[in-house]
């Protein structure tokens, strides 16, 4: 495995090993690699004869007074843990190299699709991670490119810019990754103190209740909503950002419990923003 930080030694790179590589298979990440981020790696590596893994903590879609300087990083450890999942190069490159001096193009989708749950409250968010997914893919031309089910609206924009700019990559979007009490892997719960860590455990507990009652019959999504908040709610340090039910492709609102169903939240504790999601397919 080799680590590279220059877009021209990356692209070197990949033409020659392209020459025997049938295809590529980027795996975008910010580092500091959990579970969840090894099984896009792996998922890459069954499916692609070159596996590329970026990793860059993207400013761009970091808000005003988010966690972007305390965002943890390090590369040493993500170079091995990277390379045991089956990583063939490792592109991590400098601010300055995928921000120079003079930078102004950004990628931006239209419309509700980035406005609402995550983008909502993190205005500019998903222009920052269309510019940066742009500029990937355009560095490294995969042919697959993997993404994690966790960010659920994340997918939804990267598969809006894939048809709206004709990238001919395929997006592959993964189940995802949980720890063993069934909190979602981010690299954000090392935030989390020991109390906050289990009253984490809130969001996935609610969201699988919830899946239940689906299982159950129930169809209406404002009584799902009360029902989620009510129980995050019995933990005094969790506070709601967002708890939507929408559908799982298009985003917009479902008024009733039927086709591809997301069911997505984001909550705040202690210092950690986190969000957490379940997606069905309800008859
Ligand atoms: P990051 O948060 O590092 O996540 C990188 C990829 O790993 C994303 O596709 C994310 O959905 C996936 N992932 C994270 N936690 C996961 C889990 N528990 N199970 C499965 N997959 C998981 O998402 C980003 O970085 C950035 O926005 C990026 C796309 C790299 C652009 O900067």
């Amino acid at each position: 495995m080799i680590i590279l930080d220059k877009v021209i030694e990356v692209r070197k790179e990949i033409k020659t090993a392209s020459k025997n590589a049938k295809t590529i298979g980027l795996v975008p990440t910010m580092g500091f690699l959990h579970d969840g981020h090894l099984s896009l790696i792996k998922r890459a590596r069954e499916e692609n004869d070159l596996v590329v893994v970026s990793i860059f903590v993207n400013p761009t879609q970091f808000g005003p007074g988010e966690d972007l300087e305390s965002y943890p990083r390090n590369l040493e450890r993500d170079s091995s843990l990277a390379e045991s999942a089956g990583a063939d190069i490792i592109f991590a490159p400098s601010v300055e190299e995928i921000y120079p001096n003079g930078y102004n193009t950004y990628v931006e989708v239209e419309g509700e699709m980035t406005k609402k749950l995550c983008g909502a409250s993190r205005p500019g968010h998903f222009k920052g991670v269309a510019t940066v997914v742009s500029k990937l893919f355009n560095i490294i031309a995969p042919d697959r490119a993997y993404f994690g089910q966790k960010d659920a609206q994340q997918v939804a924009v990267i598969e809006q810019i894939v048809r709206d700019l004709n990238f001919d990559i395929e997006i592959v979007s993964c189940p995802i990754v949980r720890e063993k009490d069934g909190l979602a892997m981010s690299s954000r719960n090392i935030y989390l103190n020991e109390d906050e860590r289990k009253d984490a455990v809130i969001l996935s507990q609610s969201l699988f209740e919830a899946e239940k009652m689906i299982k159950n019959g129930e169809r209406d999504p404002l009584k799902l909503k009360e029902f989620i908040i009510k129980n995050i709610n019995t933990k005094p340090n969790v506070e709601i950002d967002y708890v939507e039910i929408v559908n799982s492709k298009t985003l917009e609102d479902v008024k009733e419990i039927k086709g591809d169903v997301l069911i997505a939240l984001a909550v705040k504790i202690g210092r950690a923003r986190l969000i957490d999601n379940i997606c069905m397919e309800v008859q």
